[in-house]
């Protein structure tokens, strides 16, 4: 995948095939919100009405998902507040050997499906000793400490402009909005706000880089969501972000760190996930 005329017809076959499954032409109302879940936050796709369902392996140019706790499918349905919605239940992630082009490649059929606001979800450890696992943070801004850009090799102005701004990325008077709603109604909600860094992974941060991340500014440590951040920025949709704080960074615990664990913290946080999601999504409807 060198040339972007390539990758222009792979983000077109990837979008008909993707309308071909689920059956797009008989959704009568379209999805002008689109979301990411990330690890064990599968459940608002679960709970959905109307749903339509086809897996991630079954769209051309799309892999399987390879990460325990991903479900790797999308759904379209209606939220409990009759939203149409488009999920991306599980994502593609830089650890896997994908490259940032699959890895943001549902970003870019999303944006020819017509999604204008997407919200990114993931699962994070926290760097700050002030927020505790099982919080949920609003993204406020990234660090981008993959070492590579979704956008380098992607000079094509039918994808977007070259040189993309990123102020205000998370979009800041949603951030507000949410987060003065959970105040007034939703107090049983620990919800924090911060910035979020994306490294390569898969391993966990050792404890020296948990203070080092801290230092640069860092709230919660990650290994997805910036990639895709930045693609729908290049792609004009808006962004919004949600972490589950999963675990404490290395270091700032003596809890040894386990993809299992990280999970099952998603899985028992879902009740409130959900809940600060629904409440996001009718902000942006
Ligand atoms: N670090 C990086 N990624 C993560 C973590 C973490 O502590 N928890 C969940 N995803």
């Amino acid at each position: 995948m060198t040339k972007n005329s390539d990758y222009i017809q792979i983000i077109n076959e990837a979008t008909t095939s993707l309308k071909d499954k689920i059956d797009w032409d008989s959704i009568t109302q379209k999805p002008k919100i689109a979301l990411v879940l990330g690890s064990g936050l599968g459940k608002f796709a679960d709970d959905l009405k109307d749903k339509k369902i086809v897996s991630f392996e079954d769209i051309t140019h799309f892999p399987p998902s390879g990460v325990p706790g991903h479900a790797g499918r999308w759904v379209y349905g209606l939220t409990e507040n009759n939203i149409p919605v488009l999920v991306a239940q599980g994502r593609y992630h830089f650890y896997e050997g994908h490259d940032l082009k699959i890895i943001t490649l549902p970003i870019r059929v999303m944006k020819e499906l017509g999604i204008e606001h997407v919200v990114l979800t993931n699962a994070a450890g926290t760097a700050n000793p002030d927020f505790h696992a099982g919080d949920f943070m609003l993204i406020d801004d990234h660090i981008n400490f993959i070492g590579h850009s979704p956008l380098n090799g992607v000079a094509d102005e039918r994808l977007g402009p070259m040189f993309v701004d990123q102020s205000d990325l998370y979009i800041k008077k949603n951030n507000d909005a949410l987060y003065a709603l959970c105040q007034e109604k939703h107090a049983d909600i620990p919800v924090c706000r911060g910035v979020y860094c994306c490294s390569m992974g898969p391993q966990y941060e050792s404890a020296a880089e948990v203070k080092m991340f801290g230092q640069l500014g860092a709230d919660a440590l990650g290994m997805s969501t910036v990639p895709e951040a930045i693609v729908a920025r290049q792609a004009g949709i808006k962004v919004n972000g949600i972490t589950c704080l999963t675990n404490y960074g290395t270091g700032l615990s003596d809890q040894p760190l386990n993809h299992e664990e990280v999970s099952e913290m998603g899985k028992k946080r879902a009740p409130q996930f959900m809940i600060l999601v629904n409440e996001m999504v009718k902000l942006l409807s």
